[in-house]
């Protein structure tokens, strides 16, 4: 079973775990994915693909703490194994040299634009990152966003670091300003995408964002993760996580997020009778 070798909080209820998973960082991808099933009664949860070593033979995941698999996924402690590890899936993101591209990543999706901000930088880009989240405690990784980008800019909606406001309103005072931009590649949550999408399309500007809609088998196979783009029909899991912005029916992906919050929050309440006394600190959840 594939092991933690590092588990560290990167920021609130946001845990950052390195697992030995050897074929998988070598085969990766930026905007790859991996299902992960914390211990054996666990469902599959999909998580892209943060960073991998091919020669340490690890890959790293960041996720956020929303329900009762990632939380059990976060009781788990360095030496701890997850059940199950199935990857790299879904299509890489498409990386040339474009020349100007604006990589925007919201929330824990910071942690899945740097491995793209990083290939298309060493593809010959110019590279400008716009990086937001609600508030500075959920900021992570402006190191090393900060190394793989020609310019970055930082916002908070409360204005607790960076400027105040939403990662759209760097992005469109630059267009308004007449900056160049030949690509803009924007991961974070639904809203953040589909606001970014409004921005960059009265411009014209070639938009590219990584779904996250509900999935199941991740293969292609049961249709869970089926979105709207322009007039087909598209797995997320085989055709994506990578669609073009400007095509995506925002409504009817918002509508599917929803379909089971209500089994979801009655999962998440049976699971608290049973967190761990140190969590992190080893041993499985029993649920
Ligand atoms: C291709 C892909 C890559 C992803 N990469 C990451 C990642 O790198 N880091 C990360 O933190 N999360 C990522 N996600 C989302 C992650 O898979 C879900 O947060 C996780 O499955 C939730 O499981 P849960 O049982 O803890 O929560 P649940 O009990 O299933 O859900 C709790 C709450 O989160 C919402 N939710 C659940 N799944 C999603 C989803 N897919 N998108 C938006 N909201 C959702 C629910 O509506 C509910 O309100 C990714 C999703 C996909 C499809
Ligand atoms: S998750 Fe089943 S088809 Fe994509």
């Amino acid at each position: 079973m594939p092991e933690i070798v590092r588990r560290e909080e990167v920021a609130s209820r946001t845990i950052l775990l390195e697992i030995a998973a050897p074929e998988v960082a070598r085969k990766a991808q930026a905007g790859q994915f991996v299902v992960v099933i914390p211990d054996e009664r666990g469902e599959r949860i999909p998580l892209t693909l943060a960073d991998w070593d091919p020669e340490a033979g690890t890959i790293t995941i960041v996720f956020l703490v929303v329900g009762t698999s990632t939380q059990k996924l976060a009781w788990l402690a360095t030496g701890d194994s997850v059940a199950h590890l199935a990857g790299p899936l879904g299509r890489p993101t498409e990386v040339e040299n474009f020349g100007t591209v604006a990589v925007v990543g919201g929330g824990v999706g910071l942690a899945a634009v740097f491995p793209i901000a990083r290939a298309l930088k060493d593809a010959g880009n110019r590279v400008i990152t716009v990086m937001g989240a609600r508030c500075r405690e959920l900021i992570f990784w402006e190191d090393r966003l900060c190394r793989v980008s020609d310019e970055l800019i930082i916002t908070t909606d409360d204005g607790s670091y960076g400027r105040k406001g939403v990662v759209t309103q760097p992005l469109q005072e630059l267009l308004q300003a007449g900056q160049r931009l030949d690509r803009v590649i924007a991961v974070g949550p639904t809203v953040m995408m589909r606001f970014v999408a409004k921005t960059t399309q009265p411009f014209g500007v070639k938009t590219i964002v990584s779904l996250n809609p509900l999935m199941l088998d991740a293969t292609g196979m049961c249709g869970v993760c089926r979105v709207r783009v322009g007039e087909l029909t598209k797995f997320a899991c085989v055709d994506g996580p990578d669609f073009d912005a400007h095509k995506v029916d925002w409504e009817l992906l918002k509508a599917r997020q929803r379909s089971y919050c209500d089994e979801e929050k009655c999962s998440l309440e049976r699971l608290e009778h049973l967190a761990p006394k140190n969590p992190g600190e080893g041993g499985h959840a029993r649920a």
